[in-house]
This record gives C-alpha cells, sequence and structure tokens, in this order.
C-alpha cells in the first residue's frame, strides 16, 4: 500500500515538506504548550521559504545527546525553552555577549564551525516597548522577579540606559542579580525590597514596571504579584511577561488606576523574529507571527 498522500490531501493537512526543506524548531520539556511552531510556520509559509520548523520534545536528560545530533541532522538552528535554557550554555561552541551575560540560550545556530548559543530574548522585549511606541532609555524601570526571565529584561533595560531597581520574593536572588547585571552591562541596577511600603515608594517613581515573576498565570489567574492597595500611577507603564490570560489580575489592576499595560504575547512574537531573522537572514513578517500567536493561544 502506498503511503504516499494525494496532493490535495496533503494540502488539507497543511504538509509542505519536501526532500529539500530545512528544519529548525523548538526544544523544550514538555513542548506540546509551545506557540512558537504556529507563529514560525505562519512566517516560514509567508516568506515562501521552504523551511518547516517541528517541536522537539527532549528530556532533561537527553539535551547533550539532541543537541549533539542537530549538525548530523542538518538542523539549521533550534530555540529552546523551559528547562533547557540554562543548560545550553554549556554545550554551545560559542556564545554571543548576550547570552553569556543573562546565562541563558534561546537560540541556536547551527554553523559549520560549530554551535553558536544566542538570547533573543532581551532584544525581544525591547523590540516590543518600542513597537508599543515606549522608549526605555533613561527611565526608571522596577522589576518584580529574579529568576530566568528577569535575567534578560533587567540586562535589556540596563544595556539601554533604563535605570533599574529589581524587588524579588527572595531578597538574596535580587542582590544577586542586580550584581551582575550592573557587572555585566555597566550599567545602573540595584535591589530593593519587596515590602508594601517599598512598593509604595518605589511605583512614586518608576515609569515602568515589569513582572517577570509567573504569579496570575493560567490556571492561578486570580493571583496578582501586586499588593492592591498600592496604586500604580498614571504615568507608568505596567508590562505582565505573561501571555496566559493576556489580561491579568496585575494588568486589570494597571488599567484601573490610569496606567498603560502590556502583556507578554509581543516579547515571545518578537523573540521569535529575532531568531527567525537570524535562522534566515530575511526580515521577519512580525504581524503574521503575532496574528497566528493569537489564533494558536485561542485554540483550545
Ligand atoms: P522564570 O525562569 O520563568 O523566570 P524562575 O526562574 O522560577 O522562572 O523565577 C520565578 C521568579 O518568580 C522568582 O524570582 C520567584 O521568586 P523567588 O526567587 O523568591 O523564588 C518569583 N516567584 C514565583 N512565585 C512567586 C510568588 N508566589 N510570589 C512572589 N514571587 C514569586
Amino acid at each position: 500500500m502506498s503511503e504516499t498522500l494525494s496532493a490535495p490531501a496533503a494540502a488539507k493537512l497543511g504538509v509542505r515538506i519536501h526532500g529539500t526543506t530545512q528544519l529548525i524548531g523548538v526544544i523544550g520539556w514538555p513542548v506540546g504548550h509551545s506557540l512558537s511552531p504556529s507563529m514560525h510556520n505562519a512566517a516560514l509559509e509567508h516568506l515562501g521559504l521552504d523551511w518547516c520548523y517541528v517541536p522537539l520534545p527532549v528530556r532533561p536528560e537527553h539535551l547533550p545527546e539532541a543537541v549533539a545530533g542537530l549538525r548530523a541532522l542538518g538542523f539549521r538552528g533550534i530555540n529552546a525553552t523551559v528547562p533547557h535554557k540554562l543548560a545550553l550554555l554549556d554545550l554551545m561552541d560559542e556564545l554571543t555577549p548576550a547570552a553569556r551575560a543573562i546565562g541563558a540560550v534561546n537560540t541556536v545556530m547551527v554553523q559549520p564551525d560549530g554551535l553558536l548559543g544566542h538570547n533573543t530574548d532581551a532584544d525581544g522585549f525591547i523590540r516590543d516597548l518600542r513597537d508599543g511606541g515606549y522608549d526605555p532609555a533613561r527611565r526608571r524601570a522596577l522589576v518584580l522577579g529574579a529568576g530566568g526571565s528577569a535575567r534578560a529584561v533587567v540586562y535589556a533595560l540596563a544595556s539601554v540606559g533604563a535605570e533599574v531597581t529589581i524587588v524579588n520574593r527572595t531578597a538574596e536572588k535580587a542582590e544577586r542579580l542586580a550584581a551582575d547585571m550592573a557587572a555585566g552591562t555597566g550599567g545602573r541596577v540595584q535591589a530593593n525590597s519587596f515590602s508594601r511600603d517599598a512598593l509604595a515608594e518605589l511605583v512614586a517613581a518608576a515609569q515602568l514596571v515589569v513582572n517577570t515573576t509567573p504569579v496570575g498565570m493560567w490556571p492561578l489567574i486570580d493571583e496578582s504579584p501586586w499588593p492592591e492597595e498600592v496604586p500604580f500611577p498614571g504615568q507608568a507603564l505596567v508590562y505582565d511577561l505573561i501571555y496566559n490570560p493576556r489580561l491579568t489580575r496585575l494588568l486589570r489592576w494597571a488599567k484601573q488606576c490610569g496606567a498603560r499595560a502590556r502583556d507578554g504575547l509581543g516579547m515571545l512574537v518578537q523573540q521569535g523574529a529575532a531568531s527567525l531573522e537570524l535562522w534566515t537572514g530575511r526580515t521577519p513578517p512580525v504581524a503574521v507571527m503575532r496574528a497566528a500567536g493569537e489564533a494558536a493561544l485561542a485554540r483550545p
């Protein structure tokens, strides 16, 4: 029995993989929830490229083998998501200054002479702020959280000349991150306490507030990292890295206080767009990627 699909059946299934198709993808564990395959394949199709972006579920213990096989299998590059971004650092032949300073790799370029580890999260964050008409240079930014996502955000803000204050549930982590990023960027980064009084004082001066914690993410959508007795001033932009749901409790509160609110889908789209540009050398169709991301998010 033939295993070949008829042309109409293949078109119906959206199959556009041929003998010449170039491969890129995303490694994660799990990876089934990732919006990246939808965003990237929409962009590749729009650009008319004979490339395909595939999900690669890789268990943490198999990461070295999976990465070692990328070149042998002819992959052009990959994205990495939870939990692989940190572990990839040690598996690269070369790192960009951003990946080294952030301490995480989210984009790998497979080159003839080895694997180059990039981090496009920081770039994606700044691109999305600017896309929203906000220039973070010389602004006072307050970052909530001191985990992996905070590292990219603080690096990005400090690199473009914002003045950054980090507050975190575990104060020592905020202090360590502030010291690391001040040294890594030469920028102005400090840590402060996550108490109500400190927040009330800090927010009065803050022009940008960024939530990098997972608090408020589905399914715990009624939670917020921000104490609601501390209002946001109207001049602030409140940015939540969470995009599921798009309107978190934090962003609802920000809007009620008259502040501007921006969700994390734009950063996800822009970090992907930056990766695609690195791999293909083509200008990424950001609007197409955003629409595909929104459609994938809306699917049950
Ligand atoms: P990611 O890589 O997504 O940033 P992470 O490295 O686990 O995830 O970091 C999550 C951050 O959110 C941490 O700074 C964490 O605070 P701690 O350093 O004290 O663990 C913060 N966080 C997570 N849950 C939180 C909660 N319920 N309240 C306040 N902060 C929280």
